[in-house]
């Protein structure tokens, strides 16, 4: 199957997609390109619940800062939740199962139950106000939700940190954020026994925090350590709480969340995402890109420390008032075919994960789709990195069986929501392609030279020459960095654009591929990790002197870490297994497990220029066993490429 096929939305289905044509996709993308500011203006008034009208539409005047509806005021959790009550007050909001096969139905009704409740504790026993910051580490289950969406009704800002993360990197991310509270759990399960997240927390608060308070929910009752005065239960606080709080009445532009993510330096990057943006184009995707009906099931297999569990399990679904799947365990436990047993059990109408967990359950489990009725099937996603031919062909073929668009979605927690991607019903597919903008998205390829559009098949960097709604709206307490980050690259007729650090390419259609990162961001299982980030983790090693580190193709996460590291001491390696361990434990310890090396090879030196700059295009080569053709004599040390490639082989 190669990039030329294309596959045409299935009829019956595009019968009743919000967006049903091509035609209709050029009359939305026309609106927005005559009349920017009305087509944006008419969505928000139409999809928004305000509690006062906005007056403006976009302010550009301090450009790249923007605003987005300034006047406007509005609750995020109201948007999600209390303006369902009405209509929809016992549907599911969310229906969890654990990992162990538990199933919980939370109806609105129940959701606003919680989230009142839980806003209120944070509000009253803990003193939590409008922009104070909260830091999330939790585990996937319905009360990381509440806490995310209690933080929203109060005007608190929350900041989920991934559980995979370890207490260094919690550390880091409190500290940035001068988070004065952390919600946790004692842990969770995971293919049925019991881990721990409760000791991660105890870890990163060590020595000086400006953390005051942390709530812990009790999920798998194991024995955690408990600091008095600091420490309080949810489980035995929540039920004396009142299950009516007043929503904070909050700004277009009052921010909602932080989300840090790697970028080309060692230090993550906390993203900035406000309110009414944010929340307008999370419920906008949902209803282009999945189609969502009123009585479908939409399961999103991400993890709420990412971006897509924030914009797909909880805000994108619950603004749009849909029932929501949230899973505790493992897709590959007990075997392959949970995620089909789940899709049948649930009817899940419509499945969105990464490629790198396609290509797992099509290694383990080619034929597990087939022994579940997967007949609610309406819609496929992928998002995180490209898909390769061979997972799309199994995805399309055997879970979808050909009736199912895969709408391969392009964005980053940067945009906030997606920006380029199929629309089911109307767009035709090509595998590995993440085909057009959305409408209302100005997403162009350039040439970063001359600002101008690049040609069909020419490569170019992925730009967006118009601010979004869902656009970051900075990064935390470092505006200089947002302005170099994102506007630093690539001018259009004279005015700086957003760069978002991809590669792209047009093919005769116009289709946009994404060709992957043109920085030093690594795309590991679908999960963005700078390899400063982790230089910086190796060198914390008391032997390392030098460490260079770069992304090497691997068949199942998409890429794989590739260390080359110069030992301090000159007799070599005394032991290696020992140094990969110790190296190994220091990542485990700074980063957490996503970080690991998949290959670490001890170098007598790396490959560098006169100046002083390592030649990582060289190192990358080595990695991916090519040869290597480049002119190394400006080296300065030629001899060592050999060295090094000796040693990889
Ligand atoms: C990559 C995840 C190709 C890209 C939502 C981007 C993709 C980074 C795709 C953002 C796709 C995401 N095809 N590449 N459909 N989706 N990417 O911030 O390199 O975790 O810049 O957001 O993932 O990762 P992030």
């Amino acid at each position: 199957m190669s990039q030329k096929q294309v596959f045409k939305p299935n009829r019956e289905f595009a019968k009743d997609a919000r967006i049903k044509n091509m035609c209709e996709y050029q009359a939305l993308q026309d609106y927005a390109t005559e009349d920017y500011e009305g087509f944006w203006g008419d969505a928000a008034k139409e999809k928004l619940d305000w509690i006062e009208p906005f007056s403006n539409v976009l302010d550009e005047s301090k450009a790249p800062f923007v605003n987005w509806f300034d006047g406007g005021k509005l609750n995020v959790s109201a948007q999600c939740i209390d303006r369902h009550l009405h209509v929809r007050k016992n549907k599911a909001a969310i229906i969890f199962e654990g990992d162990r096969g538990d199933v919980q139905t939370i109806t609105y009704l129940d959701l606003y139950k919680h989230v009142n409740r839980f806003a209120n504790l944070l509000r009253e026993d803990f003193h939590v106000k409008k922009g104070d910051r909260v830091v999330i580490y939790m585990p996937m289950i319905p009360e990381a939700a509440y806490a995310m969406l209690a933080c929203a009704r109060i005007g608190a800002i929350h900041s989920i940190v991934f559980g995979g993360f370890s207490s260094e990197a919690l550390r880091d991310r409190i500290e940035d954020a001068e988070a004065k509270v952390v919600i946790t759990a004692d842990g969770a399960f995971r293919k049925e026994q019991p881990y721990m997240l409760k000791p991660v927390v105890d870890a990163a608060l060590t020595g000086k925090t400006p953390v005051k308070k942390v709530l812990v929910v009790q999920r798998n009752h194991e024995d955690v350590e408990w600091v008095a005065g600091r420490d309080y239960s949810y489980n035995e606080m929540i039920s004396q709480k009142k299950s009516k709080c007043e929503p904070e009445v909050m700004d277009s532009e009052d921010p909602l969340f932080l989300l840090y993510t790697s970028g080309s330096t060692g230090k993550p990057k906390g993203v900035q995402h406000n309110s009414a943006g944010y929340i307008l184009w999370a419920q906008m995707t949902m209803e282009w890109v999945f189609d969502v009906k009123e009585n479908d099931t939409f399961w999103c297999t991400a993890d709420i420390g990412w971006i897509t569990g924030h914009t797909y399990i909880v805000y994108g679904p619950l603004a749009m008032g849909a029932t929501t799947m949230m899973f505790e365990g493992v897709i590959t436990y007990p075997d392959s075919g949970r995620p089909w047993k789940m899709v049948e059990d649930h009817k899940i109408n419509q499945f969105y994960t990464a490629p790198t967990a396609i290509r797992v359950l099509h290694k383990t489990g080619e034929h597990e789709p087939s022994k579940y009725d997967l007949k609610s099937l309406k819609v496929l996603g992928t998002v995180g990195e490209p898909i390769d031919p061979p997972a799309w062909k199994w995805y399309y073929e055997e879970v979808g069986k050909g009736k199912c668009a895969i709408v391969d979605t392009y964005w980053q927690t940067e945009t906030g929501g997606h920006v380029i991607s199929p629309l089911p019903g109307a767009t035709p597919i090509k595998p590995g392609c993440a085909t057009l903008p959305l409408p209302g998205i100005m997403a162009e390829i350039l040439n970063p030279a001359t600002g101008e559009k690049v040609g069909v098949g020419e490569k170019g960097y992925m730009c967006i020459t118009k601010p979004w709604p869902a656009q970051i709206r900075g990064v935390w307490g470092d505006e200089e960095r947002y302005i170099k980050s994102y506007f630093g690259d690539v001018e259009k007729d004279g005015k700086p654009v957003y760069f978002s650090g991809d590669g792209a390419v047009y093919d005769e259609d116009g289709y946009i591929t994404i060709t992957g990162r043109t920085d030093d961001v690594m795309n590991v299982s679908g999960h963005r990790l700078g390899t400063a980030e982790v230089e910086a983790a190796i060198k914390k090693h008391d032997n390392v002197a030098e460490v260079a580190v770069v992304g090497k193709p691997h068949p199942i996460k998409g890429e794989g870490i590739f260390a080359y590291i110069v030992l301090k001491c000159d007799e070599g390696v005394a032991d290696e297994v020992e140094e990969v361990k110790a190296i190994n434990n220091i990542i485990k310890k700074e980063i957490g497990s996503i970080a690991l090396c998949d290959d670490i090879v001890f170098a007598p030196g790396l490959p560098k220029t006169r100046s002083g700059k390592i030649m990582r295009r060289i190192l990358r080569a080595i990695a991916k066993g090519e040869k290597i053709t480049q002119d190394i004599s400006t080296l300065e040390d030629p001899g060592i490429v050999a060295q090094i490639e000796e040693m990889v082989k």
